[in-house]
């Protein structure tokens, strides 16, 4: 199989998604570079998996284009499908199957030789740290051990790029942390990822991200330029006399705000800020921290709402009629 084309590992133009009355996708313009890690971060219904099953060919826009690898998402999904990986948000293994034979599927589905799929399937149980269940049947195995066979049947043919929707639900933060050095690892060695999330944690590994919302990009850019939009960082301060300490920061110029741990600046420069605040206080310090803006904070900040699912709204309905 050929290298896809150069460019960008996708491009879309004016996507839009509706499902009958439902618009789940607004005009989505978006650039992912290759070797880029880039999520897609957004409430339940904001329309990330219908983004994700576009780009992976497998639903077509109502409108708009787009490419992945250089391909066009609708008149050439083989050449697309030959060259990706993909993790859906619902499990799709074969329950009674082995692991072994699950990977080798996969390799043959995607056109390998048996020669080639079994070598490929040998080299992912290792490295994914699969050889000792390799002949256990899929469904006996942890939630965790099913999540990494996932991503292991995703990558037997080598794809070029891995779309993964909500890889790690349900998995604790150890069997995440695997499941991520992982795909790190898939990165480093040129491999491009697009990836849906609403755990703020998981899209700040990425490179870039876009949080969306009722069907719309809101804000794209890096982990930390995102944090920024909030301004600066959260220096929370525990002192033997909060009153005399807030008066102080207050002849300082600062604007303290009590809370139940203690005093809070928001400040564009803590790391600066902070070692000054604490050589030249008259009150003695108990403990001092820096918080950066989390993720949820900028959502928040864009949207007057949390990323929380409880908080999530559904896209705009187009007749007003509840779904
Ligand atoms: N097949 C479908 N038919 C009708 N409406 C749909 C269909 N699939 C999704 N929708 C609607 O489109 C909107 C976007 O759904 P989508 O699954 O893309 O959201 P999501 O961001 O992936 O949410 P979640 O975090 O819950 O997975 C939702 O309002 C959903 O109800
Ligand atoms: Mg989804």
């Amino acid at each position: 199989m050929s290298l896809s084309p150069a460019g960008p590992a996708i491009e879309t133009l004016g996507l839009h998604k509706r499902y009958g009355q439902v618009q789940a996708l607004h005009g989505i313009d978006l650039s992912v570079r290759r070797g880029e890690m880039f999520a897609l971060l957004g409430p339940n219904g904001a329309g990330k998996t219908t983004l994700f099953s576009i780009l992976s060919t497998l639903l077509k826009p109502s409108a708009g284009t787009a490419q992945v690898l250089g391909f066009d998402v609708v008149r050439q999904r083989a050449e697309i499908r030959q060259r990706m990986g993909i993790v859906f948000q619902e499990p799709a293994l074969e329950q009674k199957l082995s692991v072994r034979d699950n990977l080798r599927l996969m390799g043959l589905f995607y056109g390998l030789s048996f020669r080639a799929a079994r070598e490929r399937s040998e080299i992912l149980l290792d490295k994914l740290g699969l050889k000792d269940v390799a002949k256990r049947e899929t469904q006996k195995l942890s939630g965790g051990q099913k999540r990494r066979l996932e991503l292991g049947r995703s990558m037997v043919a080598q794809p070029e790029i891995l779309f993964l929707d909500e890889a790690t639900l349900g998995l604790d933060v150890d069997a995440r942390r695997n499941f991520w050095a992982e795909v790190r690892d898939f990165v480093h060695a040129g491999g491009t990822v697009f990836m849906t999330t609403h755990y703020m944690e998981e899209a700040e590994v990425a490179d870039r991200i876009a949080l969306i919302d009722g069907g719309q990009i809101i804000a794209l850019d890096t982990p930390k330029q995102l944090q920024s939009l909030v301004g600066g960082g959260v220096i929370l301060l525990a002192t033997e006399d909060d009153v005399r300490a807030a008066a102080w920061l207050r002849e300082q110029g600062y604007t303290p705000e009590a809370s139940e741990r203690g005093l809070l600046l928001v400040n564009n420069d803590p790391a600066t800020v902070l070692p000054a605040l604490l050589g030249a206080m008259p009150v003695k310090t108990l403990r001092a921290e820096v918080h950066e803006p989390s993720l949820e904070d900028v959502f928040l900040k864009l949207t007057g709402r949390g990323l929380d699912t409880r908080f999530g709204q559904p896209p705009q309905d187009l007749h007003g009629d509840p779904q």
